[in-house]
Parts: structure tokens; sequence; C-alpha cells
């Protein structure tokens, strides 16, 4: 094959594809702030009244069309323009699958990720604009922009948990880092004798604890909150069940080790704690996690993907036994740890 030939070559992942796929993720990430699946949602439409609906001129609005044809989010149905049965599956408002959350989350790094090189070769995070809890910049705003992207697109995560785990014999569940506690709220909706405590940093139990009362009282009742810094303070005793999710990636050795010895001496015998992550080896693209590992290269001091057998060890370094792997969605894997 000639060199023209291989750059335009018809594989799914050819250069040309690779060079052009920031533009990818924004055409998309458009779309999904403007909301064009919901409006598109069963009633495909024709160029004229998108181009009218979103208030756009000629040009624009044909080449972004273009482009979501093109990337398979858009079919033709004649003259009309209809969600793929990708963006109806995924991208409609509403859907207990809706994938909106995720990709908002991930356009919001959009902007640090033009500074990847500097983040290869300086081993420093580069951004932060994204997190509150790395730094000291820990201003009202960032606190909620990024704990509602974290309990948008933890729903997914948090409605399939119970299906791998059966909470059934916990009494207390403790969710450390649980933000604004949807985690909490599933558990208890789904488990009528369980008690949870929702434990994070105090400016996200404030706002946590506004966001609960909007819950049902039978409910929210049955959630605690415990203000904390997992790293200075130690974890309050009480709960039978400590739970883990998308915690551990955010931090370096060490830090996680720590976290897992915290959870270890507030756990009675018998206990259990929950590591609920991103594995490095987990789900049917595992090398996905290595995107995961770049966005914490960018925003964390020491964050990564990991496999099982690395959080495994650290596990039973800090006395825990009997650690298995339960696989569940995409590349999260559920570990489960028992204090002997
Ligand atoms: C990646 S988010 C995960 C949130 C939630 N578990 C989820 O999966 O949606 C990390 C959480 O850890 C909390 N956190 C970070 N540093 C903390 C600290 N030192 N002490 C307590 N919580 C902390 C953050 O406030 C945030 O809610």
């Amino acid at each position: 094959m000639d060199t023209a030939a291989m750059l335009f070559s018809s594989s799914e992942k050819n250069l040309f594809h690779l060079m052009t796929g920031f533009f990818a993720s924004k055409v998309l990430a458009v779309a999904v702030e403007l909301d064009l699946f919901t409006w598109l949602s069963g009633k495909p439409r024709t160029f004229e009244e998108i181009r009218s609906h979103f208030g756009l001129a000629e040009r624009p609005c044909r080449t972004w069309l273009d482009a979501l044809l093109n990337l398979h989010l858009l079919e033709r149905q004649g003259a009309l323009y209809a969600n793929s049965a990708v963006s109806e599956a995924l991208l409609v408002r509403g859907r207990p699958d809706y994938q909106g959350p995720h990709v908002r989350l991930l356009d919001s790094l959009y902007l640090a990720c033009h500074h990847l090189r500097s983040a290869l070769l300086e081993d420093r995070p580069i951004s932060r604009d994204y997190s509150y809890f790395f730094g000291p910049e820990a201003d009202d705003s960032r606190v909620t922009h990024y704990s509602m992207l974290m309990h948008e697109s933890s729903l997914a995560p948090a409605m399939v948990l119970p299906h791998y785990w059966d909470f059934s014999d916990s009494q207390v569940v403790m969710d450390v880092g649980g933000g604004y506690g949807r985690l909490c709220l599933t558990l208890v909706s789904q488990y009528p004798h369980l008690q949870a405590i929702l434990f994070d940093l105090p400016e996200v139990c404030q706002k946590a604890g506004t966001l609960l009362e909007t819950y049902p009282r039978g409910l929210v009742r049955r959630v605690r909150l415990h203000p904390g810094d997992f790293f200075r303070d130690p974890l309050p005793q009480g709960a039978d069940t400590i739970i883990m999710m998308r915690i551990t990636h955010d931090w370096p050795q060490e830090r996680v080790a720590m976290l897992f010895q915290k959870a270890f001496s507030a756990l009675p015998s018998g206990g259990r704690l929950l590591v609920y992550e991103t594995l490095k080896d987990q789900g049917p693209f595992p090398g996905d996690a290595a995107f995961i590992s770049l966005l914490l290269l960018l925003i964390s001091p020491g964050g990564e993907c990991r496999t099982f057998a690395e959080l495994q060890t650290l596990l039973e370094r800090a006395g825990f036994t009997n650690v298995e792997l339960i696989p569940t969605i995409y590349f999260y894997g559920l570990i489960v740890a028992e204090k002997p």
C-alpha cells in the first residue's frame, strides 16, 4: 500500500481519524449541549426545521450535520435527519442509559488536554480547572460544578451495583467520597432496612445536605452525613460495609494504601470493603482505561487506573483477606475484601 492509501485506508482507526479525533468529540459535545438528540427523538426533521430551531446559518448547520452523519450519530431518511440507533439509545435525555453527563464530564477536560505534552514532560498535574480537591483552590463554583458532574455520571454505576453485590446482610454502609449521595440514595431505596453514612469533604457534605432535602424524607432520614478529610481524619466507626466508588484512581499508591488502612481500622471483624473502580484489566475494551489514566495525568498528583492485582496487593497489605474481583459494566470492576 502506498503512503496516501495507508493514511486514508478504510480501517476504522486510520491515521486521519486519529488526527481529527478532537473534532469528533467536540461535534458530539456540542450536539449534547444543544440537546439535539432529545429533540430529534422519534421525530426526524428536515434541514430547514433543524436550522431554524437552533438559529443556525445555512453553512454551519450543513457542516455540523454532515459531521454528525459521518460519525454515525445521525442518519438520513430521505429528506429527513434522524437519530442513529446509538444516539437514540444513549444520547436522548431521560433514557436509563443516557450518556449526556459522561459526554459533559469528558468535554470539561477539552482545554486541559491541550497541555498533555507538558503533563508528560513535567509529571505534574497541569489543569486546575477540573477538580477542587487536588489543590488549595476549593472555590464554591468548582465544588458545585465537579460534584454535579460526578452526581450525574454516577447514575449508571450506582444503579447497577446492587445487581453485582447483595447488600441484604449489611446493616450500615459508608460511602467514602460519596459526593452528593447518589449511591447512598440508591442503596437505601433498594434496601428498606439499610442505613447509610455519606463521608466527604465538609464543602461537599454541605451541598449534599441541601440536595438530599429534595428527596422523600423516608429515604433521606436513613442517610447520615459525616463531613471529614479522609487523609487527615480517621473514618468513623459504625459501618459494616465501606464502599469507595471511583476514589482510588485519583491518588498515588501510598495514599491508596492509607485509605485502605483507614477502612480496615473503621470496620468490625467480618466487615467488608467494596472498591468499585475503573480497572486497567476489566471490560470488553480494557485498553480504554488508558484514556482515564491520561485524564488523571492532567489533573491529579499521581492518580491512574490500576489492575486488580495491584489493588489486591495493597488490600492484603492493609490486612484484608478473601479479596475477590467481580466484573461489572464498562471497565468498572468491584473488588470485595474482608476484614478477618
Ligand atoms: C471522583 S469523585 C467520586 C464521587 C463518587 N464516589 C462517585 O463515584 O460519583 C471523588 C470524591 O472524593 C471526594 N474527596 C476528595 N478528596 C477527599 C478527602 N480528602 N476527604 C474526603 N473526600 C474527598 C470528592 O469530594 C469527591 O466527592
